[in-house]
């Protein structure tokens, strides 16, 4: 058996179909783009069957990534796979992932299929995918909860009909480490052919154990790809987390004794461009890239790290892309300084142009922070406006007056298809002031679902980091904006939300 690792990145198919994560076609390609170099082996790049947007996406997905194997997904049906194909011919390296139930409660409640019907289904899908293309993936969902013996009978005949990659879902997040471990084994042992596919763990974060679930998968069942995503991001609690899971196979290379192909030193950058994207803040205390992942707040602590690092340290804060020293830049950094750190942040800009107005944006914060931290760059470079030049709506300036007893007010002027427009309006507080202003000329009749506020690096002095959820006519989108003034970041993430929203030839619709 090798001891290489697979790992197979589904942050932009299973990652978004969590309520709320869409994302644009082009969101999809950066992320992807940085997922290549993060040197992921295989990014499920959605699901193409299922809207003309996923479509769309995952061909320009395979049209530009050269290194990652480029995959969808499709239901085991033809008009499913051909259409995977189809999205996929341009990809250097393809692969179609193709599954259907086999849990009893599934075949029964919802595919209201026999067991035979299934096993028959199963078998054709994966021989039609073989013919179009070579790497083909097959999954049994629900396969944990699904009965052994007709798994195997499943399995067995799918290999022999060429399946290179057997992926075996905890779809519902129901597994304990030791018997999902074991389930895989099992399995391995009885299918005469399975030394003909490489196995492949694919777990829910239902019960909080998707990463130790597919770490046993791996140790005890003997799989050899890993299915994660970004920041754990996906339905419900979400998927094994690629971070965690990565940094634990790493780490513990002396218990797990695996290679792996991932540049971990892009791991922070990947977790904040998601972040940034879906609007899915990570939490302060998340392990690997939570804020507080690498900080030493005890007294204790942080005298035994200043005497040597390992008395409290299993992992180097530097490997996974946080730099040693925080405070990096101010007013008098010139543009190499800001390139030089945005290459030891592992974040590579699209064009010159970008670098250009990432650094007028730099030198603009410069003026108003003394200190720039790690976190300012991070949210500088992922800031909407720059990735997004020609949209409807842009922010120009905001005034806004509050005081004690008073409503407050806010007046705000704003681009609309390049002509200034100005608004004002009361509200119950500034932010709220300002966002009705741009309301009362827009007049998207959009309901808001989420509105949050981030301290970038902590302190008052930081940037706030917003999110805006917007939902119009069954569409979900998010926005975000960042500035030290957290009105301005508001009133930017609203103007963000609602270029989404207009947006029509970037929908993505939600999958089936
Ligand atoms: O969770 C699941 O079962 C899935 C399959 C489609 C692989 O995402
Ligand atoms: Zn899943």
């Amino acid at each position: 058996m090798t001891d290489k690792l697979i790992i197979f990145d589904t942050t932009l198919r299973d990652g978004e179909q969590s309520p709320g994560a869409s994302m644009t076609r082009d969101e999809k390609l950066r992320i992807a783009r940085q997922l290549e170099r993060l040197k992921v082996d295989v990014i499920e790049a959605g699901f193409a069957a299922s809207s003309n947007g996923d479509f769309d996406a995952v061909q320009l997905i395979a049209k530009t990534i050269k290194e990652s194997t480029i995959c969808s997904l499709a239901r085991a049906n033809d008009r499913d796979i051909s259409r995977a194909a189809e999205a996929l011919k341009d990809a250097a390296h393809s692969r179609i992932h193709t599954f259907i139930a086999t849990s009893v409660l599934h075949m029964e409640k919802k595919l209201r299929m026999t067991p035979d019907q299934v096993f028959e289904q199963a078998k054709q899908s994966v021989r039609f995918a073989k013919n179009l293309v070579a790497d083909v993936e097959f999954s049994p969902e629900d396969g944990y909860r699904s009965d052994p013996d007709f798994l195997c009978r499943v399995i067995e005949a799918v290999i022999t009909e060429g399946a290179t990659t057997i992926n075996i879902p905890d779809t519902v997040g129901y597994a304990i480490p030791e018997l999902y471990g074991n389930f895989i084994k099992n399995l391995r042992e009885r299918v005469p052919n399975s030394d003909k596919a490489v196995w492949s763990v694919h777990c829910h974060n239902d019960l909080g154990m998707a990463v130790a679930n597919s770490l046993a998968g791996v140790k005890v069942g003997g799989a050899r790809q890993i299915e994660c995503t970004i920041n754990g991001l996906g339905e419900r609690a979400g998927n094994c987390s690629l971070e965690e899971v990565v940094m634990a196979i790493k780490t513990r290379k002396d218990y797990f004794g695996l290679s792996l192909g991932i540049d971990t030193q892009h791991i922070l950058a990947s977790s904040r461009m998601v972040s940034q994207t879906t609007g899915f803040v990570v939490q302060p205390n998340k392990a690997v890239v939570g804020a507080n992942a690498f900080a030493h707040a005890s007294g204790i602590h942080q005298d035994g790290v200043l005497k040597a690092r390992d008395t409290y340290e299993i992992m180097r804060a530097e490997d996974v892309g946080w730099t040693a020293n925080k405070i990096v830049l101010g007013k008098l950094s010139g543009r190499n300084a800001f390139k030089q750190r945005l290459q030891d942040l592992g974040v590579q800009m699209e064009s010159e142009a970008d670098t250009n107005a990432a650094f007028a944006r730099f030198k603009e914060l410069a003026d108003r922070k003394t200190e720039i931290y790690d976190e300012d760059i991070l949210a500088l470079v992922s800031d909407e406006s720059i990735a997004h030049d020609n949209e409807q709506f842009g922010f120009i300036s905001l005034s806004q007056h509050s005081e004690t007893g008073e409503r407050p007010h806010a007046e705000i002027v704003f681009t609309v298809a390049g002509k200034e427009v100005k608004s004002s309006s009361d509200g119950n507080g500034p932010v709220d002031a300002s966002l009705k202003a741009i309301e009362l000329q827009i007049k998207s009749g959009a309901e808001m679902v989420l509105y949050s506020v981030n301290a970038i690096s902590g302190s008052t002095e930081s940037q706030g980091e917003v999110t805006v959820r917007l939902q119009n006519s069954g569409r979900v989108v998010n926005g975000t904006g960042s500035d030290p003034d957290i009105v301005v970041a508001s009133a930017k993430a609203y103007l963000s939300a609602l270029n989404k929203l207009q947006s029509k030839a970037d929908r993505v619709a939600a999958q089936g």
